[in-house]
């Protein structure tokens, strides 16, 4: 997982008592791959779904369970344990967790800890995690609301097969999840407010039922992009060829297959939206006619032609518009990537070109960007696309009017 922004970090981690407390297992060792230091803090609860010895073993560093712990030179656990803490991540968060939070109570160390913590200076996060009913609950949906407006994130829940058997909200995120969520949460927040449109992936040109005519694109480049621009808070709209790609968190995804369909869902989303990032591999050409049966092979030897005819320009489209969002093309070429991409820029009428060479980056994690604008070029060197996507979208911020 590309979670650079994690490095470094030191995480206070709570585990309330709950099931889902073996996710927190599996989050511990995650953080550290990531470069975070860990602090386990545990309820008496929690210590009754999993071991201080396991979460000591996968931290590194001994468990805090308790607030009369005298190992602390002062003796004062719940004020030293957050001031070098970079967050305060309970998970799992129990019903009972919450609601004495929301209460102010403070009678073991992890609710003692988060009320003494600075609260300026080190945030609150909240992975709930319980049944369908208690989440359901107004008790605990009036805790949550209570703790969220005191400054806490609240993470999930997600909905799905609950321990108990029953199925509904209530379930903690996976580990996975959660990391994504504090590495976000981390990001600058340097797209809020904003509405992004991105188109992604390759398109799907059909030519029989069976055929048809496509490239390679993973839609990798896109999705990262996605991604990033929902990390620094933007409110993201993805427009996706067929590509095997999950979609981002919190990003509201549009499948296409056709360069005619992308338009048709583009054009009129475009208004409604502050930036238009164009990384679709878009089929410059399409089959005029699409067979309706498969077309046979009858054994004289004769290959069908295909008559083919030119797609929307979708991105020029998009540019020309009376008031078009700020637009970002991509070039993907194969030779001469700036003089390629600096022609590109001005064809298509945008204030800003990403140059990427296409075949030494369709389907790899990794790609070596060149930006593209009036004032002339930067690279950004050769890095994971998560990483690049976060460096464009900062470059993408800095460019957009107040
Ligand atoms: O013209 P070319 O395909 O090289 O330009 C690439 C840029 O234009 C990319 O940003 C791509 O997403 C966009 N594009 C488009 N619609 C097309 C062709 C390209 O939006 N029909």
């Amino acid at each position: 997982m590309d979670t650079p922004q994690l490095a470094g970090r030191h995480i206070v981690l709570g585990l309330s008592g709950g099931v889902a407390c073996f996710k927190a297992a599996e989050l511990t060792r995650e953080l550290g791959r990531a470069g975070a230091t860990v602090q386990v803090v545990m309820t008496e609860a929690a210590e009754a779904f999993i071991t201080a010895v396991t979460m000591q073993a996968l931290s590194g560093r001994p468990v805090f369970t308790s607030q009369w712990d005298a190992r602390e030179p002062n003796n004062m656990a719940h004020i030293n344990l957050t001031r070098t803490a970079d967050a305060v991540l309970v998970a799992p968060a129990s019903a009972d967790f919450i609601a004495k939070l929301a209460q102010g109570r403070a009678d073991d160390l992890l609710s003692l800890l988060c009320l003494a913590r600075p609260i300026e200076r080190c945030p609150l996060l909240l992975a709930p995690a319980m049944n369908r009913e208690m989440w359901a609950h107004p008790a605990t949906q009036r805790n949550v609301a209570q703790a969220a407006a005191d400054g806490a994130t609240v993470l999930g829940p997600a909905a799905g097969d609950q321990a108990c058997g029953e199925v509904g909200d209530g379930r903690m995120l996976e580990a996975t999840e959660l990391l994504d969520d504090l590495g976000a949460f981390f990001q600058p927040k340097v797209l809020a407010g904003r509405r992004l449109l991105i188109t992604a992936g390759p398109t799907y040109e059909a030519i029989d039922p069976v055929r048809g005519i496509t490239n390679l694109s993973s839609g990798k480049m896109g999705f990262a992009i996605a991604q990033a621009a929902r990390e620094a808070g933007a409110e993201v709209t993805l427009v996706a060829g067929p590509v095997h790609l999950p979609t981002p968190r919190h990003v509201r995804r549009i499948d296409v297959r056709s360069a005619q369909q992308m338009h048709d869902v583009v054009l009129p989303l475009a208004a409604s939206h502050d930036v238009f990032v164009a990384t679709a591999a878009v089929a410059d050409w399409r089959p005029a006619a699409s067979a309706e049966q498969k077309i046979k092979k009858d054994g004289s030897g004769q290959v069908p032609t295909i008559a083919m005819t030119e797609n929307p320009d979708i991105l020029a489209t998009v540019a020309r518009l009376p008031q078009p969002p700020y637009c970002v093309g991509f070039a993907a070429e194969s030779h001469d990537l700036v003089r390629h991409a600096r022609e590109k820029r001005l064809r298509k009428h945008v204030p800003l070109i990403v140059g990427n060479l296409g075949p030494a980056t369709f389907g790899r994690d990794d790609n070596t960007l060149v930006l593209v604008d009036a004032q002339g070029e930067r690279e950004l060197p050769t890095a994971g696309k998560l990483s690049l996507a976060r460096e464009l979208v900062r470059e993408i911020a800095a460019r957009l009017a107040p």
